[in-house]
């Protein structure tokens, strides 16, 4: 395993996935592959394109075209494909679920059947804790039947029974893993923590969900990078592994938290109409990772501050996206006239 095609990694974690293998392998090659939708962005791999020049490369395309997929395997003579690439936000798979299915079921496949066709060594599928659905009580296991509930959750169990279905039927070695809501440098500001700690920057309104007391896991992503790595080196092939701090915290009490940590009123939280079949609750059992010898270094509280920093120390990062006429249109569709009182 030295070779490694990483799709996706132009987005948020993908990109962190990059940084982080090229730093700890010196001896390891990476061809990113993605496809520069609105949420890929060069930007995010500015510094790895300079600090490793000899050893990373970008190639632009789409994971559901099969020949270009397959030109860049043999050109890059990757052995290994770590799949990240997919359409990732809820709200957005709400609005208009096609751009998921291809991405993230038909696209995933395509993945698999050129790394079968190929015989590369291993294929690692990053996929969600969304796909276990809502979790009234207790927390989800990895044998856990998946009961997904949102186009995006639909689209990402999908993908996941289908890397199943290639180490069953065609003997190809893959790892699953499930992970936990990250969060942290160059994500997106369409997710809850980037929007909330942006807008906040600038006083504009924190449009939260409903009454605010869904649950989620907030996860550092260096943590999840970390645990990543773990399952490609030392997982069981065919196995599936949850990722997360394995704690939980409300989103209200996030939004205090960011409020708090960059001195803004509370009177910023503006309560807005929910997500359609919104998940209240998320919780992982990670003992299974754990028995790897992982251990995340951060807590959600120390997420969310590291996040808060980041985003306060890196405007020329966030600005250009959140000024563009594309994340404009976005925000507009998404939350204009959904104000509650
Ligand atoms: P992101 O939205 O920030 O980035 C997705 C990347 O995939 C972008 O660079 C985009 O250009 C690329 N992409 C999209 N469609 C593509 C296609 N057809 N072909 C090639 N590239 C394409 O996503 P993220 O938040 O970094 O998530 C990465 C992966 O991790 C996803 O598979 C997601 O389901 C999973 N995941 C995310 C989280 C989270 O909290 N963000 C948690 C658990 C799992
Ligand atoms: O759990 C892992 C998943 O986490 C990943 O698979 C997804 O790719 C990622 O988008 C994320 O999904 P969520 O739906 O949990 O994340 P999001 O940041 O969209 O929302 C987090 C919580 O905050 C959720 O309960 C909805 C709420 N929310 C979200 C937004 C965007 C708000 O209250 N207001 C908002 O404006």
């Amino acid at each position: 395993m030295h070779n490694l095609m990483i799709t996706g990694g132009a987005g948020f974690i993908g990109s962190n996935f990059v940084r982080y293998m090229l730093e700890k392998y010196p001896d390891y090659h990476v061809v990113v592959y993605d496809k520069l939708t609105y949420a890929g962005n060069l930007d995010n791999l500015k510094d790895v394109a300079e600090r490793f020049a000899d050893r990373y490369a970008f190639a632009r395309g789409d994971i559901c075209d099969a020949s270009t997929v397959r030109e860049t395997i043999r050109e890059r003579n990757v052995d290994t494909i770590i799949n990240f690439a997919a359409e990732t936000h809820v709200d957005r798979s709400i609005m208009s679920p096609d751009a998921f299915i291809q991405t993230d079921v038909y696209g995933t496949y395509v993945l698999l059947e050129a790394a079968r066709e190929l015989g590369l060594e291993r294929y690692h599928q990053v996929s969600t804790d969304e796909v276990y659905g809502h979790v009234p009580e207790g927390a989800s296991q990895e044998a856990d039947p998946v009961a997904p509930r949102s186009p995006y959750a639909a689209s990402k169990a999908s993908g996941d029974l289908m890397v199943n279905a290639y180490h069953v039927t065609y003997g190809l070695q893959v790892t699953i893993s499930r992970g936990a809501n990250n969060i942290g440098p160059y994500q997106y500001p369409e997710k809850v923590v980037p929007l909330f700690v942006t807008n906040a920057i600038d006083d504009l309104p924190l449009p939260l969900y409903g009454d605010g007391l869904q649950v989620r896991d907030y996860h550092y992503v260096l943590d999840h990078c970390e645990a990543i790595d773990l399952v490609l080196h030392e997982g069981k092939l065919g196995d599936i592994y949850n990722i997360g701090t394995g704690s939980e915290m409300r989103n209200v009490d996030m939004t205090h938290l960011i409020l708090e940590l960059l001195g803004k009123p509370e009177t910023l939280i503006q309560p807005v109409r929910d997500r359609p079949g919104h998940d209240r609750r998320y919780a992982l059992d990670v003992t299974k990772i754990r028995g790897l010898g992982w251990e995340p270094a951060h807590s959600c509280e120390d997420a969310i501050r590291e996040a808060v920093r980041w985003y306060v120390e890196n405007e020329w990062w966030w600005r250009p996206i959140k000024s563009g006429e594309r994340y404009q249109e976005y925000y507009k569709r998404q939350y204009e006239g959904r104000e509650v009182e």
